[in-house]
């Protein structure tokens, strides 16, 4: 009987995957997964040394009540290494996780923001905590779940059940490995993603399981618009959109230059999974207010640094320049998008394209000292 993912997926090199878009329109492609090395091939003084090293860092990173202000970043629970995580996945629990799911799936609808989906009662052990959880949305490798702990709400992300373990497993595999890295990296550079992304150890129909999680994006400091889920499209409201034109277009996009020019630097191309827009809550006092951001999320095996030509920088920027003009459309409530004539020729405007792609090249001569 096979009872460890090791055995089954170590290489497992090729792999399917189903978007949701691609899942909408029946279609499945496929990609090359990179190498991984055979799970749980580690001696055991590397894993003894590596829970060690991670004790360590626990007790250094538990979030102290010192009255100052607490880092967004700051959780109540304790995270793990890619490494032990890996060793922790087996077969049978991505099966128990995902019969879990299946068993629940009438609780899951993903047109719903978390705060109106059904209690799933008692879904999270944790610690020996059991926590009640709403469905928050779904893709092709995860499904996240809200839970609510010292008043404070989290979100927490398990694989899909649509794809057998194997499947499923590689995926998992692959954010456990590169998400936390990528988004720590952005966070650091100071671009906009999630404020957390941490391994947590879970127990889920009587596994534990190596789950993930992040801030719930309503919880964030700034407004987050995810392309992929419709209840996370509220960036523009009515009044703003009934007056949108090109200037204050520009005006609102007027930071996503730098950004973009930082990405190229870094030598970070796009995907369209990862770029989506955030915006600022606090306004200022002109006519169009609270500037837009990029938001990167989703950051797995396909986001990674490669040193790029100089050629291939200038493409980097035309690619953000139009996932970010594409992305507006996107983030604002469904009814108002069809209605806004702004947004029927937003990807052809050549005008508001060409301005951004200018200033984010000026900017990322400066960044290479030029
Ligand atoms: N921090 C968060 N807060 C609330 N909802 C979230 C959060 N992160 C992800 N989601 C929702 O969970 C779902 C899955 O997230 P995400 O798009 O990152 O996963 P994915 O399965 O890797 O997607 P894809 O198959 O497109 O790569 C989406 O509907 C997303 O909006
Ligand atoms: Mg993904």
């Amino acid at each position: 009987m096979i009872t460890n993912i090791n055995n089954t997926v170590y290489n497992f090199r090729k792999i399917t995957f189903c978007g949701q878009k691609e899942k909408a329109a029946g279609t499945r492609t496929s990609c090359n997964a990179p190498y991984r090395s055979p799970l749980g091939v580690y001696a055991d003084t590397f894993v003894r040394q590596n829970a060690q090293r991670e004790n360590a860092q626990q007790t250094d990173k538990t979030p102290k009540n010192t009255g100052k202000k607490q880092a967004a970043t700051a959780h109540p629970f304790r995270k793990i290494s890619y490494n032990k995580a890996k060793n922790m996945l087996s077969y049978e629990k991505i099966a128990a996780v995902q019969e879990f799911l299946r068993q629940n799936k009438d609780f899951m609808n993903a047109s719903n923001p978390a705060d109106k989906n059904p209690v799933i009662k008692d879904m999270f052990e944790i610690e020996g905590k059991k926590y009640d959880a709403r469905f928050s949305g779904g893709g092709g490798t995860k499904n996240t779940f809200q839970i609510e702990q010292g008043g404070k709400k989290y979100t927490l992300a398990l694989p899909t059940y649509v794809d057998n373990p194997q499947i499923a497993a590689e995926k998992w595999l692959d954010v456990l490995e590169f998400e936390p890295k990528n988004t720590k990296l952005l966070r650091d550079k100071g671009l906009k993603t999630n404020d957390i992304f941490d391994i947590v150890p879970v127990k889920v129909n009587g596994a534990e399981f190596p789950a993930v999680l992040m801030k719930p994006y309503s919880e964030h400091s700034f407004k987050v618009g995810d392309r992929k889920n419709y209840s996370f499209a509220n960036l523009l409201n009515f009044e703003e959109v009934d007056i949108l034109n090109d200037r204050m277009f520009l005006d609102l996009f007027k930071d996503i230059p730098k950004e973009i020019a930082k990405l190229t630097a870094l030598g970070i191309e796009p995907h369209y999974d990862c770029v989506n827009l955030c915006r600022e809550k606090k306004t200022g006092s002109k006519d169009c207010t609270g500037a837009f951001h990029l938001y990167l999320n989703d950051l797995d095996k396909n986001f990674a640094k490669k040193k790029l030509t100089e050629k291939e920088a200038e493409q980097c920027i035309k690619n953000y320049t139009y996932l970010a003009i594409s992305a507006l459309p996107e983030t604002v409530d469904r009814n108002l998008r069809q209605w806004c004539d702004y947004f029927v020729f937003i990807e052809a405007n050549e005008g508001i394209r060409k301005k951004i792609e200018t200033q984010a090249m000026e900017e990322y001569q400066k960044i290479k000292g030029r």
